[in-house]
């Protein structure tokens, strides 16, 4: 807290409120609003919560207008350079980059519960066979909370870390199944001679019939793609599992949560929409046709992959996936990718346009990575089960900083009422 105080007066009444303002380390300072309501009797309205901080946080650190992102304070551009996914998941979840012997300690953790109840694993067969994998890994991420009843002690400092070291390990199982089940293939079981995206690759793609050798290009494209993906501050899909877990809920019923939310096409689901998006304009000819359609609100078509709430200058997750898909797409042979080609010129020509210059519309973190997806033959189905995956490691973070903090409140926004004043009931007799 500092002594800077903002003061509200209703002019009307002369009432006022003294606001107090905090700063964090980095970043806009906020007002806490809490007096607001007993001195001037009013709430505040902020639809999206664009401009509502609903909690302090030390995780990650956006600005979004010079397009910086911080994992507990390193830059993503040296994470993405430097680290792997298992460091940067420990580095999220534990606030500080591991020793090599924390490193091998967590990973070890990790790697031992990568398989799924055999009973888990027989949910699959619920499924329709084309059911969508988000709907099955949802579902069945939800269900885990039906099991491990053993360690669901939210305020037991060991259990919520047994917790994390189950569903970051259990995801990718659950995520390989329920593409297994799509393609009505057998469940392939992890291995525990692979490294966490070598382990994923494996499970999705390998078969019993013979021998599967991961593509360590692929390996090494996927543990980047997680590192770019692995948190992102309070995000839709973030702000779900807290507002979940803020009642207590199970952490698995929370994350099952933050599956949902990220799932839609303004969130996580971009990624899959960008895709179709690119085979619907199809050639470089008809961007233009795209983009007059983008600007006209009737058609409710958006550039898929492009705006964001926060950045209002690219998103280095943007930038650093588009300088991958140039050299994983050189080391797969894949170069002449004719849908990256289309992405290329589609944002060059976008940048162009005043109506996204003019609204600071530039790539965000979905427009590059189907491509990617694509080129280490994931489907497209399976672009926003990747997301998860890596998320799934930013939503325990910020579970398990919510739940940790003894001034941990249950989340219950307010509204601005505009219904009906109070009435009678009428008898459906006397009702026309
Ligand atoms: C993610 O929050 C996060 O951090 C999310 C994420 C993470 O890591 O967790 O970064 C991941 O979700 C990335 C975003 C993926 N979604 C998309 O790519 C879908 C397409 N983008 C949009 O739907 C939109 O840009 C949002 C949802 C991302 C942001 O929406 P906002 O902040 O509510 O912005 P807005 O809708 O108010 O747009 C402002 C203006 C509007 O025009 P005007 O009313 O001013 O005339 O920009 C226009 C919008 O119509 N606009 C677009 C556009 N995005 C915004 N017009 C055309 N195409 C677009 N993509």
């Amino acid at each position: 807290m500092t002594d800077k105080k903002f003061e509200l007066v209703d002019r009307a009444t002369e009432r006022k409120a003294q606001l107090p303002v905090r700063n964090g380390t980095i970043g806009p300072s906020v007002v806490d609003i809490s007096a607001l309501n007993k001195d001037l009797g009013v709430f505040t309205f902020d639809p999206g919560f664009g401009l509502t901080a609903a909690t302090e946080s030390r995780i990650t650190y956006i600005d979004g207008d010079a397009g910086t992102l911080l994992y507990r304070g390193f830059p993503i551009e040296q994470l993405a350079e430097k680290s792997s996914f298992m460091e940067c998941a420990y580095l999220l979840l534990l606030s500080e980059l591991p020793s090599r012997k924390q490193l091998e300690e967590f990973t070890s953790n990790i790697r031992y519960h990568t398989m799924l109840n055999e009973t888990l694993l027989r949910f699959f067969n619920g499924f329709h066979h084309n059911a969508h994998p988000m709907a099955m890994v949802s579902a069945v991420v939800a269900s885990m909370s039906a099991f491990y009843h053993d360690t669901m002690d939210i305020y037991n400092p060991r259990h919520r870390e047994i917790f994390a070291h189950r569903i970051i390990a259990k995801i990718p199982t659950i995520a390989a199944a329920a593409h297994k089940h799509s393609l009505g293939q057998p469940f392939v079981y992890p291995r525990n001679d692979l490294d966490y995206c070598s382990n994923m690759l494996h499970m999705l793609f390998a078969v019993p019939c013979e021998p599967y050798q991961v593509d360590p290009i692929a390996s090494q494209a996927l543990d980047l793609l997680f590192i770019l993906h692995a948190d992102h501050e309070q995000n839709a899909s973030t702000s779900t599992v807290r507002l979940a877990g803020s009642t207590g809920a199970n952490p698995y019923a929370a994350i099952s949560a933050g599956v949902s939310a990220l799932w839609g096409p303004a969130h996580g689901g971009a990624n899959e929409a960008v895709l179709a998006m690119l085979e619907q304009i199809g050639t470089v000819d008809n961007i233009p046709k795209y983009l007059d359609m983008a600007k006209d609100k009737s058609s409710h078509f958006r550039l898929m992959g492009f705006g964001h709430r926060v950045y209002k200058n690219f998103d280095p997750r943007a930038k650093i996936i588009r300088e991958m898909c140039h050299k994983v797409l050189a080391r797969l042979g894949r170069s002449d990718n004719p849908l990256f080609e289309l992405a290329l010129r589609l944002e060059e020509i976008a940048l162009k346009d005043e109506y996204f210059v003019s609204r600071k519309l530039y790539p965000n973190v979905d427009f590059y990575s189907g491509v990617i997806y694509s080129a280490i033959g994931i489907p497209r189905s399976m672009f926003t089960v990747m997301f998860a995956i890596a998320r799934t490691v930013g939503w325990v973070a910020h579970w398990q900083e919510m739940i940790s903090d003894p001034g941990m409140r249950i989340g219950r926004p307010r509204q601005l009422y505009t219904g009906a004043t109070k009435r009678d009931y009428t008898e459906i007799t006397k009702r026309s």
